[in-house]
């Protein structure tokens, strides 16, 4: 069954810690881990024949791998995203990061504003002390107090326009896309109103949608440079990492809309724009090339976890503040009702043995809150939750 999922019904703890994975060995083997956005569920068969195939060549040389891997990217979008990039706009790059770093750098001076989202992805935080900018913020606003019934969190297209006005000085709006804790997916007509802002204002718009593939039934995933007009004011960066759990191999695509955006992305120092890493390549085109199947299944069990965490901590916690995330394998819990401080996850830990990663982290909106990875096997996750609700229940 080539789409199968073999890994779906058990994830072999010891052997995923004596592998050296970041998620299975930060912590103690006590702890159970729902931190770091990867999941468990293993890659397509294919990919790993190709790694093996590479491994017993010993091909770990300099290698031509850049172009195939491009092309199998416009392949895997056209089909899943109906996306036609133009594959000579593409620039590979190692990772998404250090492609959203490179764009700043190439796009910005010192003490130019770039606007961030809160609460997002928490090394984005990093950009404005690290590159001198100046950040602005345009965050999510959240939809109702925590409790069931919860709705999330939203956009508010007007702020950004205020903010906008306000600040004609403001060069780069960075967008999370699928967004990274709350799951929120921008649809097409706030897209358009965003691209049209960002015309109307001289802002280049950083679309970061590594999540893209995890969109769940009742939303779609746009990607950000299909909209009408985006192509001269957007850079969309993505890969293959959170898809196929292979954020080790080092392989990304930095899409600009237009030659005029891809020449000056390319003016940069070539050595620090960097290239992927030879099987990381090798992986994303095996992964892109055969994979359909298997993400339509790895999708149907990260709907069933995600309905599986609502259901049961709406029944069995119900003071958690949660909503049913529309994308990715990661929630956004509140747990501001037992007041977990500073450091929501190490309270957390400390009352449970479950390893979160700490909302405030994330910027404005992260108090009391951990972010929560479901991307895990049923078992492993009722486990998970069955240590919440005794740490908890007896808190
Ligand atoms: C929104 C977002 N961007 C980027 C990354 C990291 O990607 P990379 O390891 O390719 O830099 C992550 C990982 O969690 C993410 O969630």
């Amino acid at each position: 069954m080539p789409g199968a999922l073999p890994s779906q019904h058990h994830v072999d703890r010891v052997a995923r810690r004596r592998a050296g994975l970041a998620k299975w060995t930060k912590y103690g083997a006590d702890v159970l881990p729902a931190w770091v956005a990867e999941h468990d569920l293993g890659q397509p068969p294919a990919l790993r024949e190709r790694l093996r195939e590479l491994v017993d060549a010993g091909a770990f040389g300099y290698h031509y791998g850049d172009e195939p891997m491009v092309e199998a990217f416009c392949r895997w979008v056209g089909r899943r995203h109906g996306w036609s990039p133009d594959p000579g706009l593409i620039r590979p790059t190692t990772n998404v990061v250090q492609g959203v770093w490179a764009s700043v750098q190439a796009f910005t001076t010192p003490g130019q504003k770039l606007i961030l989202s809160d609460p997002v992805y928490y090394p984005f935080q990093d950009l404005g002390p690290t590159m001198e900018r100046e950040v602005l913020r345009w965050n999510l606003v959240r939809d109702r107090e925590a409790g069931p019934g919860e709705q999330g969190w939203h956009y508010d297209l007007d702020a950004l326009e205020s903010l906008l006005r306000a600040e004609p000085d403001a060069r780069i709006l960075l967008l999370c896309h699928p967004q990274n804790p709350t799951g929120r997916v921008l649809t097409a007509e706030q897209l358009a109103r965003i691209v049209e802002l960002a015309l109307e204002h001289n802002v280049l718009i950083l679309s970061d949608e590594i999540h893209y593939d995890l969109v769940h039934p009742g939303a779609v995933h746009v990607p950000t440079l299909t909209v009408p007009g985006a192509e001269s004011c957007t850079i969309t960066i993505t890969s293959g990492i959170k898809t196929f759990a292979i954020g080790g191999l080092r392989c990304a695509v930095t899409v600009c809309g237009d030659e005029a955006l891809f020449d000056r992305l390319a003016r940069m120092p070539q050595n620090l724009l960097t290239v992927p890493n030879r099987l990381g390549c090798e992986a994303a085109i095996a992964a892109w090339d055969t994979g359909d199947e298997w993400v339509d299944n790895l999708k149907g069990v990260l709907d069933a976890n995600r309905h599986r965490l609502i259901d049961r901590l709406g029944a069995e916690l119900p003071d958690v503040g949660v909503h049913l995330p529309e994308s990715t394998f990661l929630a956004w819990l509140d747990l501001s009702a037992w007041s977990p401080g500073d450091r929501p996850s190490t309270w957390l830990r400390e009352h449970t043995n479950v390893a979160c990663e700490s909302g405030p982290k994330f910027g404005a909106g992260g108090e009391g809150h951990v972010r929560f990875n479901f991307g895990t096997s049923p078992e492993v996750l009722d486990e998970i939750l069955d240590r919440l609700v005794v740490g908890l229940g007896e808190g």
